[in-house]
């Protein structure tokens, strides 16, 4: 129960700013492309009430009429996005949809700025409103459980869900998760945070071990979740895929019945991950509540004998119903007060809650380089913009997988500037600058057919079948699919003569878990494992015109079908003449370029590189035109090393939502001045993230691949300002059209262990333009930093921020209160968090690496 004072006593608990819903405009200009008192047209809807004797009683009494039968039968899910329903005790099924970025499982929705972009707002406001957004559309498709917020540690860049998950910081991740669930279930609707937990990469997620010492989870992984359960008071938890030192989390009894339901007292509903439970007994007696999609194992033929012979109690399975209950009756889904789910005055198209995606947007965009003021693009001054590459359309809201919302109608990049430039009598011309994936494979000619061989295995061995083709062109996407009865490898070969010489690219793509690997000339250049999901992968090699090249794929296929693609296309060919004539005739370019829902996805990692092609085409249009600024849809950092240098401004959207081709005009054109700051550290290379070398799992003598997080605290920031050394951008970064500066930094003296205490400063706008910035609080303590400290901490942690809009020459005094929680760390010895007496530095500042109030503060007994 500290932990709950100390957490609760934070900052998300006082109404820290208002933040108007259109944003300040830079120039004068307010852009209102959601109509005004939008906001007003929603009906006020109620949250869970509070536990009660009589809720006790009505959920006893329920219980009370399930025979054992009926009782398990209510572990499993039905119908994927369902629980069972038990009409002869009046219980409902209870409706579920998939967040975290839109209410996305019935169709289209509203398709918020969520996890990446929600976490570069740093906007505990804005994560309310995006809550409270969810639960309106939630309840106009009557849904009872929203299976968001993801808040798991963003701990590479390479993570495929990172765009869905918040920041790299546990403070930052629990005081954005407080507000947007609290205004997820402020509507009648159960938030449901996951995944808990140390889920911190899509490779091979089903079966990798996370293993991370405990101090490691308590002060990283586990805080979001923490404040989730003690503050926000979430009705339901979702155990993630991973096992947790060795043991599934839905079957941890460290996890969820030590931490979660005992140290935590979490009172509601914990189910598995889709196709996460591994064993019956082993689930229902370490807190599985409930299985979904289905009860693959928590059924009546595994438990019923297992009741009987004591292996699981029957009032482990009572707690089990006793907890759906509770949550139903909270929220009035059933009992003497149920009323409907669905909000029939709500409508499925949200207008009011657009208003909240384009806030999202506006404030999430981050500039990351902006040499010579290149921006913001005076409109009004320049005749031609040419807008090139492929995010500028269509719209890419957010990345792929189960967050994967379809919005009604998802502004691009380019319908968004392209009316906005207008505006100001400015033309944007356009050319997607690369071809479409399925070009390469069609346009690839080879000498004569490619054959092919089909062994009965997936060895490659034995006696095959011969057949030929003349392309390599069968790719159907596909990330999840039935698994083949019938092993089966192919293996193809093929001769390609090149007309022209110089770099070419080699593309080869499959689907699903299907496996490959691509020799040139007897030399592997391509290998892509077996895995869940994937995205074409490619390479450059260098070719002689007419000097053929032998090519060998072997490919496994784990889905029924076949679905290779391999092409081969000179760099120079890729990059369309239209672009390059449109980028030499504009008086500016963007580029817009990046990920999308099928690169960057649930299922599978990312590459750090960007998608193939897209450096080159960067290389060909800054070659022809150096005033190109590019803006960059990815979940987080990607190799920028081959461009950065020749680009004036770089600006990264994330994922922006339906509303992100407004707010990416408006940046772009200077009508909403920037005020995203960097939530994760942006590296230079996959290989200098301190996570880099504990990433890829070994399997050990149990068969079970581990990861060792050797990197422990050592986390984004937390490695770069320990070790001194320097990412590209660091945590907390974001440039602005305007200026700031800190001062007047007051601390007192001393602040006694256990307490609490107050730091304020000021933050004044130097510039000439209204804007906002984050200010943000580390906290250091010196005798626990460095070489040979007792029990060493990060040189400093985030343990206050706050976001504040500022006119011109405006000032204001900012007050942060730090608690006990806020000086501590986890101490193996005593097994809780412990505060030292002695010296702790306070740093101030506008990112993790720039700070400059500075003052100490000593912690007295
Ligand atoms: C994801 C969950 C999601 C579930 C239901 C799983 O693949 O990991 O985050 O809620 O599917 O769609």
């Amino acid at each position: 129960m500290q932990n709950l004072r100390n957490i609760s006593s934070q900052s998300v608990f006082r109404a820290v700013f208002c933040i108007p819903f259109v944003a300040l405009a830079v120039f004068g200009i307010a852009v209102s492309p959601v109509p005004a008192g939008a906001q007003t047209q929603v009906p006020a809807l109620s949250g869970p009430v509070p536990d009660s004797p009589a809720i006790e009683a009505e959920a006893h009494a329920i219980l009370a009429k399930l025979t054992l039968d009926q009782k398990v039968e209510l572990l499993g899910g039905v119908d994927n996005m369902y629980t069972y329903a038990e009409p002869s005790a009046n219980l409902p099924q209870f409706k579920m949809s998939d967040g975290p970025l839109g209410v996305r499982s019935w169709g289209p929705t509203t398709a918020y700025a969520g996890g990446a972009s929600l976490a570069a707002s740093w906007d505990p406001e804005l994560a309310r409103k995006v809550g409270e957004g969810l639960g309106r559309d939630a309840r106009a498709r009557g849904v009872n459980f929203l299976l968001a917020l993801g808040v798991n540690i963003v701990r590479s860049p390479v993570n495929g869900r990172d765009f869905e998950y918040l920041s790299e910081d546990p403070y930052l991740n629990a005081h954005l998760a407080v507000p947007y669930i609290q205004g997820v279930q402020s509507q009648g609707v159960s938030a449901t945070v996951k995944h808990f937990a140390a889920n911190n990469q899509e490779y091979d997620r089903h079966n990798v071990s996370s293993d991370v010492d405990e101090r490691t989870l308590r002060e990283l992984y586990f805080p979001a979740f923490e404040a989730a359960v003690k503050v926000a008071k979430v009705d339901a938890v979702m155990n993630s895929y991973n096992l947790l030192d060795g043991v599934h989390a839905t079957q941890n009894a460290f996890l969820n019945l030590k931490v979660l339901k005992g140290e935590w007292g979490f009172q509601g509903l914990l189910m598995s991950d889709w196709d996460a439970t591994y064993s019956a007994i082993g689930a229902a007696n370490n807190g599985l509540d409930l299985e979904m999609p289905y009860a693959k194992f928590m059924n009546r033929k595994e438990l019923l004998p297992a009741i009987k012979d004591g292996r699981v109690k029957e009032a482990t399975i009572d707690d089990k119903i006793l907890r759906m209950l509770r949550v139903a009756l909270r929220y009035n889904w059933i009992g003497p007060n149920a009323r409907p789910q669905t909000v029939d005055s709500l409508s499925l198209y949200s207008l009011a809650d657009r208003a909240a995606a384009l806030q999202g947007a506006r404030e999430s965009i981050t500039l990351l380089k902006n040499e010579n003021h290149a921006l913001p693009i005076d409109a009004s001054k320049v005749k031609t913009i040419a807008l090139i590459g492929p995010d500028a359309y269509p719209a890419v809201p957010g990345g792929g997988g189960s967050s994967q919302a379809q919005a009604f109608e998802p502004v691009s990049i380019l319908a968004g500037l392209t009316s906005l430039a207008a505006e100001s009598g400015a033309n944007v011309v356009y050319a997607r600058g690369l071809p479409q994936v399925n070009d390469i494979f069609s346009k690839t000619h080879f000498e004569g057919d490619a054959q092919i061989e089909t062994f009965a295995n997936h060895e490659f061995s034995g006696a095959s079948v011969k057949s030929h083709q003349a392309q390599i062109n069968d790719l159907k996407p596909a990330m999840w699919d039935a698994t083949d009865p019938n092993p089966r490898s192919l293996r193809y070969t093929a001769t390609y003569k090149p007309k022209e010489s110089g770099k070419y690219l080699l593309l080869v793509a499959a689907s699903g878990e299907d496996s490959f690997s691509v020799k040139v000339d007897g030399k592997q250049v391509l290998d892509q494992p077996h895995r869940e999901g994937q995205i074409p992968l490619s390479t450059t090699i260098e070719l002689t015109a007419g000097q053929p090249i032998h090519i060998v794929a072997d490919y496994v296929p784990h889905t029924p079908g076949v679905r290779l693609s391999l092409g081969l296309a000179p760099e120079s060919s890729l990059i369309s003449p239209e672009a390059l004539r449109l980028a030499k005739m504009a008086d500016v370019v963007v580029l817009s370029i990046g990920f999308d829902a099928d690169t960057e996805s649930e299922g599978y990692d990312r590459t750090f590189e960007l998608p193939w092609g897209q450096d080159a085409l960067i290389d060909a249009i800054v070659a022809v035109n150096p005033k190109a600024i590019v803006s960059l849809t990815a979940g987080g950092a990607v190799d920028t090393r081959r461009w950065l240098d020749k680009v004036p401004a770089l600006l990264q959207t994330f994922y922006p939502g339906q509303e992100g081709g407004t707010a990416v005009a408006e940046v772009l054109l200077g009508k909403q001045n920037p005020e995203g700051r960097l939530a994760v550290t942006f590296d230079r290379t996959w290989q200098e993230n301190p996570s880099y070398n504990f990433y890829y799992s070994k399997v050990e003598a149990d068969g079970i691949p581990h990861v060792k997080y050797g990197d422990k605290l050592m986390v984004g920031y937390r490695y770069w300002t320990t070790t001194g050394k320097h990412a590209l951008y660091p945590f907390g970064y974001g440039l602005s059209y305007t200026t700031f500066k800190f001062g007047s930094l007051s601390v007192p003296q001393t602040v006694k262990v256990g307490g609490t205490v107050d730091v304020s400063f000021d933050v004044t706008n130097t510039g000439s333009v209204a804007g906002a910035e984050v200010a943000q609080l580390y906290v250091s303590e010196p005798a626990m930093t460095g070489a040979g400290a007792k029990v060493p901490r990060p040189e400093r942690e985030l343990k206050g921020f706050e976001k504040v809009r500022l006119a011109p020459g405006e000032t204001k005094h900012v007050t942060l209160s730090l608690n006990a929680r806020d000086f501590s760390y986890w101490d193996e010895a005593t097994k809780n968090w412990k505060m030292d007496a002695g010296k702790f530095l306070i740093h101030v500042g506008d990112s993790s690496e720039s700070t400059p109030l500075e003052a100490s503060i000593t912690s007295v007994e």
